[in-house]
């Protein structure tokens, strides 16, 4: 106590006490962006011990996959120029089981490659239905992919024409929910399977999707540039796709979707890779959002990624050949389906031009239930919710040599559309909100810092005065310890700067 009643000392002491805070509070004033920016860097790297390594190999938010069939309900009178009617029916909800197969670091540890695999076990009670019972009429895929195939050979054509007719192999077809995605033996494949041993003779939207993956990717670990982060370097060996007709449609740009690189912008434009469509998309900034207490910006694919390409030039690559060039909102992706005539959109053609829309009688896009979109963490580049949405037509025409599809106007027929979900689980979130509260304290650590020296200055202060009323009393020394308990309760103060103000105060 004597200390503090000698005013020069006193002074000293103060002076002391204003460096401690306000000199390392100035200098990390600049610095409060870097600390944070270094931090994710370490932390946000695919490599083994990593923070999020492990979930990135097993994700631990259950992901749902949840089929829409469109039960058709006028084949006869269709083929006889009557507007198709169809009725969704749906969802058959599975639990989607996700992780990283064979994980391994190639490329001197500077990349890792895997395989995604996934599997899907069925749940009932988030279901309208019994998959191995419900009957779904719709169109008969696999006639019009062999029809599609043979329709430039005159006598091929004839062929399958009389083949199809003696199998009663109809353009439209009625199956079991279960045979329609997990795959049935169909009749007319085996037969042309007779004569081209190479073609599969069984069909089905998932078939061989069950445990499987969709071939080798390699990844950026992002330890040399966070931007880098997630980033797929080749799928299957291959730097870009085969399948279309520019070197913009066939790049390979981003993420597989899984992993999104930390510091998003607002601005920026986020690109995926997906296996299912052949193509990289992209995603812009809609809106900030909430998800679980947790802040992230909603990305979602603009109308421009499936633009026709009098609306967008940049499309024009995907165009098969330039008289199948559909409009907006749809794309054929049959170079990679084996030359089936299958088209990728968003359920009920939501974003696509109208005349798909007024085409089929029983259909209405919304945004709200059809929309494809990202809720990212922008600090962390963390998904806190997705769905992914996307719908499987067949393009229906006239076919030269199938007198059936005579009377037929080019039809984007649908088939069936899907809603992938994931939202972070409970103690993802839990987790993922302390390293933020982490973060944002680092960020804004010069505010803290200038905060705390206030409050401790005013706390030292009027200990001050108490410690002078009572200058003689003995009991000046407890009158200290306050200042001290309290720095002591406060974990945060100087972990991350190294700063220990405490020792000094003592001194
Ligand atoms: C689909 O429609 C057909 C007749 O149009 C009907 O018999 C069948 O029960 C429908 N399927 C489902 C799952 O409702
Ligand atoms: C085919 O399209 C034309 C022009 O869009 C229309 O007039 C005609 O009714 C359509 N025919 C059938 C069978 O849908
Ligand atoms: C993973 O590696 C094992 C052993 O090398 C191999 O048998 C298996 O096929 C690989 N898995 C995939 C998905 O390639
Ligand atoms: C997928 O495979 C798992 C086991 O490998 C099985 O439990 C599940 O029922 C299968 N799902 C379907 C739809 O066949
Ligand atoms: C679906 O069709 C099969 C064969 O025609 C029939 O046995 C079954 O009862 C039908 N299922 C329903 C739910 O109607
Ligand atoms: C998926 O999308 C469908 C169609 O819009 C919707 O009805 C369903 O509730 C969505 N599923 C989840 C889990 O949100």
């Amino acid at each position: 106590m004597l200390i503090l009643s000698e005013p020069s000392v006193f002074c000293l002491f103060l002076c002391q006490y204003l460096k401690m805070f306000l000199l390392p509070a100035r200098a990390s004033l600049s610095a409060g962006n870097d600390v944070l920016f270094l931090m994710s860097q370490q932390e946000i790297v695919l490599v083994e011990g990593s923070r999020v390594f492990d979930s990135w190999k097993k994700p631990p938010p259950p992901v749902y996959m949840q089929f829409y069939f469109f039960n058709m309900t006028n084949p006869k009178e269709f083929l006889a120029g009557t507007k198709p009617e169809v009725k969704q029916i749906g969802p058959y909800t599975y639990r989607e089981y996700r992780y990283k197969d064979n994980v391994s670091m190639v490329a001197n540890g500077k990349m890792v490659s895997a395989y995604n695999t996934k599997s899907f076990v069925f749940l009932r009670e988030k279901s309208v239905g019994d998959p191995a019972e419900d009957n779904i009429t719709t169109v008969n895929i696999p006639a019009w992919a062999v029809m599609n195939n043979v329709k430039d050979s005159f006598w091929k054509a004839s062929m399958v024409s009389i083949w199809m007719n003696s199998l009663k192999s109809d353009l439209f077809t009625t199956r079991t929910v279960d045979e329609l995605l997990w795959g049935y033996k169909d009749p007319l494949l085996v037969r042309v399977a007779g004569t081209k041993p190479e073609v599969e003779t069984v069909f089905g939207l998932m078939y061989k999707k069950n445990g499987s993956n969709d071939g080798e990717f390699i990844y950026h670990t992002g330890e040399q540039n966070y931007m880098d982060y997630g980033r797929i370097e080749t799928w299957k060996g291959q730097r870009e796709l085969t399948f279309w007709r520019s070197n913009y449609s066939n790049s390979i740009v981003g993420s597989d979707g899984s992993a999104f690189h930390p510091l998003l912008d607002k601005d920026e434009r986020i690109h995926i890779f997906t296996p299912d469509l052949c193509r990289t998309i992209y995603m812009e900034f809609e809106k900030d959002v909430e998800v679980k207490g947790i802040p992230a910006y909603r990305f979602t694919p603009p109308p421009s990624v499936l633009a026709s390409k009098e609306e967008n030039p940049d499309n024009e690559g995907f165009c098969v050949t330039p008289k199948e060039c559909l409009g907006t909102g749809v794309l054929k992706v049959s170079p990679c389906r084996k030359g089936a005539p299958v088209v990728a959109s968003f359920p009920h053609f939501y974003l696509a031009d109208n005349k798909y829309v007024a085409a089929i009688e029983g259909l209405s896009p919304e945004r709200t239930h059809h929309q494809t979109f990202l809720d990212l963490n922008p600090t962390t580049g963390v998904i806190v919710r997705a769905h992914k949405r996307a719908q499987v037509n067949i393009l229906m025409q006239r076919i030269p040599g199938f007198p059936t599809t005579r009377s037929l106007n080019e039809t984007v027929f649908p088939v069936m559309f899907l809603n992938e979900s994931v939202e972070i689980d409970d103690a993802s979130s839990e987790r993922l909100k302390k390293l933020l509260l982490i973060s944002n304290l680092v960020s804004n650590f010069p505010l803290v810092i200038v905060g705390l020296g206030v409050i401790l200055l005013m706390v030292f202060v009027i200990l001050l005065c108490r410690a002078r009323k009572q200058k003689s009393s003995a009991e000046d020394d407890t009158a200290y310890s306050p200042v001290n308990d309290k720095e002591k309760e406060d974990p945060q103060n100087g972990t991350y700067i190294g700063l220990t103000p405490k020792a000094n105060v003592e001194a």
